[in-house]
């Protein structure tokens, strides 16, 4: 691949299992320790639709990037993009952006997008290039392991009765297929059809459902239903006996809690949530917080990172007042670009 003069001179290379340590030595403090490539690396690499490629200067690697083929491979979604702490600031990101780019021409014609999920703040360079398709609030907390059990009693106290009532409901594989086809209920909680789930971005596509159902992800899910005065939205419609009544369900995915390098035996749970029924957050933060820990290995800790729309921050804000935030960052972006 042709370079431009000023920048440093890059190899392009496939990751392998060998390379594992040295990309791990250029991934120190990213994403704050929550970075989840250590723990997927070689999962990833047996992976048929994901390629993983290290950018390497002088036979060190000096940076690292992948895509997965997702959409019935009609997008490839690229993943966990470094660059070595020495080398920032020199136009590295671009190149391996350039080169996947070229790849994708030329290996995988039939892929017309490019996707990826970011923090707030895109830098200006991105946003020339990408289009800004959706964002949502992203809540952080720290829950060590000798405050795991406060922190679970807490929020019990804080989740009322009334939201306790509403139906909730475990999915299981037929009825998350169901989900997926029933085109009301999918385009009322997933307005586009878009699905982040861990940052993988995705669109409701039957062919990605496989992927999502190999993630052993908890699927729960409430169904529509009437709530209480107190709570104002755009999405709230109003009965005939004059209560408000919200038009959708509420859904949330919660990650089996996976390791991260923020500290030994700390391990992540992401929640990600849709809908904007203020009533059914707080239950669903419970319960996935719950079936999270029982998962745990004993004595472990939890990040546990909250995603949900922006008009439910205060909501959850209040469950979780006096709780340990954790700081990563406080927006999801989707980010997309015709290729
Ligand atoms: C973010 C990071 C990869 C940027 O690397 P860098 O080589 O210092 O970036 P540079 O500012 O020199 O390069 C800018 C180019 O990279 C692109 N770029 C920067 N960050 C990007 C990102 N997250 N995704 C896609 N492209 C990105 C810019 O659009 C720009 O492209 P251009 O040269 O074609 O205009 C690097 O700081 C890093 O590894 N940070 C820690 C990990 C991290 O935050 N990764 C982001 C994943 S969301």
């Amino acid at each position: 691949m042709s370079q431009d003069t000023s920048s440093p001179l890059i190899d392009f290379v496939p990751a392998t299992a060998e390379d594992y340590e040295e990309v791990m030595s250029i991934s120190g403090g990213i994403y704050n320790g929550t970075d989840h490539l250590p723990f997927r690396y070689h999962a990833w690499l047996k992976d048929p639709h994901r390629r993983m490629f290290l950018a390497k200067c002088k036979g060190k690697v000096v940076g690292f990037e992948s895509f997965i083929l997702v959409d019935h491979g009609t997008t490839a979604v690229l993943e966990s993009l470094r660059v070595a702490p020495w080398m920032r600031g020199q136009g590295v990101a671009g190149l391996i952006q350039k080169f996947c780019l070229a790849t994708l021409h030329s290996d995988h014609p039939e892929v017309k997008r490019v996707r990826l999920t970011r923090g707030e703040n895109p830098p200006a360079a991105m946003l020339t290039k990408f289009e800004v398709i959706k964002s949502k609030a992203v809540l952080p907390l720290f829950l060590p392991a000798d405050q795991l059990k406060t922190a679970l009693k807490l929020l019990e106290c804080r989740v009322t009765n009334f939201s306790r009532s509403k139906e909730l409901s475990v999915l299981g594989e037929e009825e998350i297929l169901r989900f997926f086809e029933e085109s009301k209920t999918r385009e009322e909680l997933l307005p586009g059809g878009f699905l982040v789930q861990s940052w993988l971005p995705l669109t409701t596509h039957i062919s990605n459902l496989h992927l999502l159902l190999n993630r052993r992800i908890v699927w729960m899910y409430s169904h529509p239903g009437e709530s209480s005065g107190s709570v104002s939205s755009s999405e709230v419609s109003t009965s005939c006996f004059g209560t408000p009544t919200y038009l959708e369900g509420f859904l949330s995915l919660g990650t089996p809690p996976y390791p991260v390098p923020f500290g030994e035996g700390i391990h992540q749970l992401d929640i990600d949530m849709f809908g904007n029924d203020p009533s059914c957050v707080k239950v669903h933060v419970l319960q996935q917080l719950k079936v999270g820990v029982q998962a745990l290995p004993a004595g472990t800790g939890i990040i546990c990172v909250l995603y949900a729309d922006e008009s439910l921050r205060a909501e959850i804000e209040q469950l979780c007042e006096g709780l340990t935030p954790f700081q990563i960052v406080r927006e999801q972006m989707i980010l997309e670009m015709e290729i």
